[in-house]
């Protein structure tokens, strides 16, 4: 990683300092600043981490410039075509595509986990019924550390194994009880002779009084929406995930903190808040107000779904999920659909106008994943919990890299305090 061959040179205060110069296997070389403190007195400024890598990684590579996202190397529309979500998941965990043998074991280890601890049912019924489906999977991810005590000790790798099968495993699971919570409707068991999103769709829309017939059609999209969520190298809530086990938290804790973050509208949120605003633009006619809106600085409205703080080009995924768009309500029958009218056309005019190609703005994943959704039969508030559970894999191998490096050191960031100087306290009386 340290190539001796290239420093940079930091003058300040009358003194040179040296500092190594880092090239990765691609993208753009790393400054390591790591002694700066002890050599030259003074920190780095960097709110919201613009120009600071916070780790070394090998899982997930993105070039924002071209558009490129690659996983373990394999480019993400090539894995959404010809792969499928576990096998995708085994690649982030493990690092390399499964055998035949390799992958049957993993689905098998996966599927022996899908239902989770009667007990946590009451657990579930304390929320209010019309609770946002996020607010009770913080609850109730972050209670899987009361339920499963034998997968909590970090400096156990078997242990780390079984949690991070547990929580990959659980978490559809989860997503879909909180759902059936919030609309009134019993909770559905797994089946374990279904695939992984036709399990998920099962346990949100089957009822005990009637017979539900999987559609493969949707199943399929189900899985590609997973997989182009499954991992994203080091955005905010995978940042959270890896500062909160920095400390040794235990990984139900972590991935709790991380479904929190993953929760804010210019995170995963925008999933929901862009068919929120497809919605509320409604048809084509509207669409230069709102943009005049997104460009007005006066005006805190965001075209949600636009805009990416890595990509500077089309986000490969939403390349994808425009096809998928397209392809689900084709294969659903569902033609002119006036949302997707909607997002077609508000995508035609923004990326023809000054402000959004002198900004670099383009349409993000989140742009077209809500239409493929909403189609399916998902309320808007289970847009973000779905982003959540395709993400877990991408938290868990980011957690599990972090744990395994012996170099680990809690995350503890410093500050520009701005804030009085010391002084002395004023009795209340003499205030
Ligand atoms: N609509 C209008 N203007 C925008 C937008 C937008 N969606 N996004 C950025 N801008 C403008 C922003 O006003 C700023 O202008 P100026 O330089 O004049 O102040 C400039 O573009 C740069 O924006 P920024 O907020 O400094 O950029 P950032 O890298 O901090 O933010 C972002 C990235 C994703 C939070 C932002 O683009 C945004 O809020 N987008 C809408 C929310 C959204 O779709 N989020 C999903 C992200 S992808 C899924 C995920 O990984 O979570």
């Amino acid at each position: 990683m340290t190539d001796t061959t290239k420093s940079a040179t930091l003058s300040i205060g009358g003194q040179s300092v040296e500092l190594p110069v880092l090239s990765p296997s691609v993208g753009p070389d790393v400054l390591d600043i790591r002694k700066l403190y002890a050599q030259a007195g003074v920190f780095t400024y960097d709110p919201g981490y613009t120009s600071t890598a916070s780790c070394d990684s090998t899982i997930t590579y993105i070039d924002g410039d071209e558009g490129v996202l690659l996983h373990r190397g394999y480019p993400i529309d090539q894995l959404a075509s010809k792969s499928h979500y576990l096998e995708v998941c085994y690649l982030l965990l493990y690092g390399e595509l499964p055998t035949a043998a390799q992958l049957e074991d993993f689905e098998t280890r996966i599927t022996r986990h899908t239902m989770i601890h009667e007990q946590m049912h009451n657990f579930f019924r304390g929320f209010r019924r019309d609770a946002h489906p996020m607010a009770t999977m913080v609850g109730v991810v972050g209670a899987m550390s009361a339920f499963y005590h034998d997968s909590l000790d970090i400096s156990d790798p078997w242990q780390r194994e079984v949690a991070s099968i547990r929580l990959i495993a659980k978490m559809p699971t989860i997503a879909a009880m909180a759902y059936k919570y919030s609309v009134g409707q019993p909770f559905v068991y797994p089946r374990n002779d279904l695939d992984y999103a036709a399990n998920f769709l099962h346990m949100c829309f089957s009822v005990p009084a009637e017979k539900y017939e999987v559609n493969p059609i949707l199943s399929r999209a189900m899985d590609r929406i997973f997989t182009l969520h499954a991992d994203h190298e080091q955005n905010a809530s995978t940042s959270t995930v890896r500062l909160a086990s920095s400390s040794g938290a235990n990984p139900f804790a972590c991935i709790a903190a991380g479904i929190a973050c993953l929760w804010g509208p210019a995170h995963g949120g925008a999933n929901q808040a862009c068919l929120e605003m497809l919605k509320e633009i409604g048809s084509v006619d509207r669409i230069p107000e709102f943009i005049a809106r997104a460009k007005d600085k006066n005006d805190p409205f965001r075209l949600m779904g636009f805009g990416h703080r890595v990509y500077k080009n089309f986000d490969p995924r939403a390349t994808v999920m425009k096809q998928s768009a397209d392809e689900v309500l084709d294969l659903l029958g569902i033609e002119d659909n006036p949302l997707l009218q909607v997002a077609k056309e508000l995508e035609r005019i923004a990326l023809q106008d000054d402000y959004f190609a002198d900004k670099k703005l383009f349409p993000n994943v989140d742009f077209y994943s809500g239409i493929i959704l909403e189609a399916m039969g998902f309320p808007t508030s289970m847009f973000t919990p779905i982003f959540a559970l395709s993400r877990t894999v991408g938290w868990v191998s980011q957690w599990k890299e972090m744990i395994s490096d012996p170099q680990m050191k809690i995350g503890r960031p410093r500050q520009l305090y701005l804030g009085a100087t010391q002084r002395d306290y004023v009795d209340v009386e003499n205030r």
